[in-house]
């Protein structure tokens, strides 16, 4: 870790994995803070001994998780999770966010809804005024018949990419499908947005997460901040 930005990450996913207690039944997200947070998790099972079962919002978490010991269940193998932890890529003053730059956005959010209490880590660099301008909105669609649904997309007044590897093949997420990135001009309603596009044929999920974070973690170079988001 070299970097005050890996520093400040390191905090926020240090702070985030404080928050478990014995017992509890844990989503883990993903993505580099997510993976961070994993790591110091499992350093706390083995040093406290506490017993915790997680469930993983990716293949790559799952992975980590294994790999450092952590006991992993599917989702449907649980009837709730006491807490979910998991990073994003920008969150504004409503603290709506958007999220699955890493392509996971379809299972985090499945796994948020199922969590009592949902923890956003990020650095300070993630806050901002408005979503959207600097940032593609991830959504993730169906393989089949991508190209009609990226132009519904875009009859919603988007621009819209798909998402390809470096030799133009579609990269895939976790539950086989595509993700078109997507701009819109006009961001004032995320909520009605990410409705919108829910209403497309093809359309999984969106990476709008409104209502999906309970308490902040903000990592800073030499602190961490913690807000608590007041219940609507
Ligand atoms: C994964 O699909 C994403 O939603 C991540 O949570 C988000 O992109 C934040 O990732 P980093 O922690 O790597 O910035």
């Amino acid at each position: 870790m070299n970097s005050n930005s890996d520093h400040a990450k390191d905090r926020a996913a240090r702070a985030g994995a404080d928050l478990v207690r014995d017992g509890m039944i844990v989503g883990l997200g993903s993505g580099s803070t997510a993976a961070l947070m994993v790591r110091h998790l499992a350093a706390r099972l083995v040093g406290e001994r506490l017993a915790i079962v997680a469930v993983a919002t990716s293949r790559a978490t799952a992975d980590l998780a294994r790999t450092l010991g952590i006991a992993l269940k599917e989702l449907d193998e649980v009837d709730h999770l006491d807490i979910s932890l998991d990073g994003a890529d920008e969150i504004d003053p409503q603290f709506r966010m958007i999220k699955g730059r890493g392509g996971a956005l379809l299972r985090e959010k499945v796994v948020a809804c199922a969590s009592t209490h949902r923890v956003t880590m990020i650095t300070a660099d993630k806050r901002v005024e408005r979503l959207g301008p600097g940032m593609p909105i991830p959504v993730e669609v169906s393989t089949f018949g991508l190209a009609h649904t990226e132009r519904h997309i875009r009859e919603l007044g988007g621009t819209t990419a798909i998402r390809r590897a470096p030799d133009s093949s579609l990269v895939l997420t976790d539950g086989g499908n595509a993700i078109v990135d997507c701009h819109f001009p006009d961001l004032d309603d995320p909520a009605a947005l990410d409705a919108r596009l829910q209403c497309l044929a093809g359309v999984l999920d969106t990476g709008l997460f409104v209502g999906l974070c309970d308490l902040l973690i903000v990592g800073t170079l030499d602190d961490v901040e913690t807000l608590e988001v007041p219940r609507s």
